[in-house]
């Protein structure tokens, strides 16, 4: 298709101003094994405000069109697609898990009209998940489904603190928690985000903006004790990093876990070895999904056991002021771009 489409684009890195949208954007060519995907929805995480303004010790090729989480109809099929056609509804692995690369980062992504994706990342659409539901899902949904699950190993009845309990991945730890039982303490940063929490299904709530949220922990379940495993919670979910790293350990009963996956606001905090040591804690580490993820998410939502938490809607003109609300704390759950 040789016309020139809308898109947003990262040329250099640097502040907001640096997202710029576009009209003379080609549609991208197709090869063996691709597809042209007409985008109907894309979301945003925290890491398309990292791939704007760079990050330390990862270099990306620039210009490139932001947004891992991709969900549309199939344009076109190039050569050698047999298991997709013109018209299907899918969501797309933001992992090339084959030739390697992400979505929205080595390889254009979702905000823009038209993508080039392998027809191996891309996954069928169940008829009841919309565009938006699907595009949601990926980074934020399937990364909190591994960290809770395949590497934290969560179960019913577990206390589970959840920091920054509003964003993308948080919503997605409290909402799928709560599926499998957990009792679920959210912390957040205004009564806005404690309301919509506690609406989701958060039992507790912590705004950790006002309260040292350790010494609520203490309060509301005991302090933990290193000799029992009396006081404290099971697990903490923590994907920010900086200043809330030591009380998180400190929160921790015995034998407690810590799940990460980010360091929004600092990868090198204070550490404090004597907690884990003294308290037997296990730091847990995820990265990314799996497949079978994707799928599990799908068909949670098809089956109407969830529905991910979307805050906004905009249109593709208005990705810089979309961006800028995540990078902001503005938003509750997920923030979707509509190409
Ligand atoms: N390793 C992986 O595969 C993977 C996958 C997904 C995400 N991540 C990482 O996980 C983190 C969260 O991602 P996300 O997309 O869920 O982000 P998000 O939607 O922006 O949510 C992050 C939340 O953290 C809280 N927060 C605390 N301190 C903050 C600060 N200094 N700046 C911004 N927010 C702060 C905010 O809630 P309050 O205002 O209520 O505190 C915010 O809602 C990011 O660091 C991201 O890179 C990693």
């Amino acid at each position: 298709m040789e016309i020139d489409v809308k898109a947003a684009l990262v040329k250099a890195h640097g502040g907001p101003e640096n997202l710029v949208i576009v009209e003379d954007h080609p549609v991208p060519a197709i090869g063996e094994g691709d597809v042209l995907l007409r985008v109907r929805a894309a979301s945003l995480n925290y890491h398309d405000v990292f791939t704007r303004s760079g990050m330390p010790g990862i270099t990306l090729k620039l210009p490139v069109v932001p947004g891992l989480d991709i969900s549309g109809e199939i344009a076109e099929v190039g050569p050698g697609v047999t298991n997709f056609a013109p018209g299907d509804r899918v969501l797309v692995d933001p992992l090339n898990r084959v030739e390697g690369g992400l979505m929205g980062e080595t390889q254009d992504g979702g905000l823009q009209e038209f993508a080039r994706v392998r027809a191996h990342q891309l996954v069928r659409l169940p008829d009841n998940v919309s565009f938006e539901q699907a595009a949601a899902l990926p980074v934020a949904y399937g990364t909190a489904q591994r960290m809770l699950f395949t590497n934290g190993g969560i179960k019913a009845g577990d206390k589970i603190l959840v920091l920054g309990a509003s964003g993308g991945v948080g919503t997605g730890a409290v909402l799928l928690a709560k599926l499998a039982g957990a009792t679920v303490i959210a912390a957040g940063s205004s009564e806005a985000k404690l309301a919509k929490l506690t609406e989701i299904g958060a039992d507790q709530v912590i705004d950790y903006t006002k309260a040292d949220f350790a010494k609520e922990v203490f309060t509301r379940f005991g302090k933990p004790n290193r000799r029992s495993y009396d006081g404290g919670v099971d697990v903490v979910v923590n994907f920010t990093g900086g200043d809330t790293w030591v009380p998180s350990l400190r929160a921790l009963k015995r034998g407690g876990k810590l799940l990460t996956c980010g360091a929004t606001a600092g990868f090198d905090p204070k550490e404090d070895l004597r907690f884990i040591w003294t308290f037997e804690l296990k730091i847990l580490g995820s990265n990314s999904w799996a497949r079978e993820d994707l799928e599990t998410l799908l068909r949670l939502i098809s089956e109407g056991k969830l529905n991910p938490v979307i805050d906004r809607v905009f249109p593709l003109d208005e990705a810089r002021e979309a961006l800028r609300l995540i990078e902001e704390r503005q938003v509750i759950g997920k923030v979707i771009v509509t190409p």
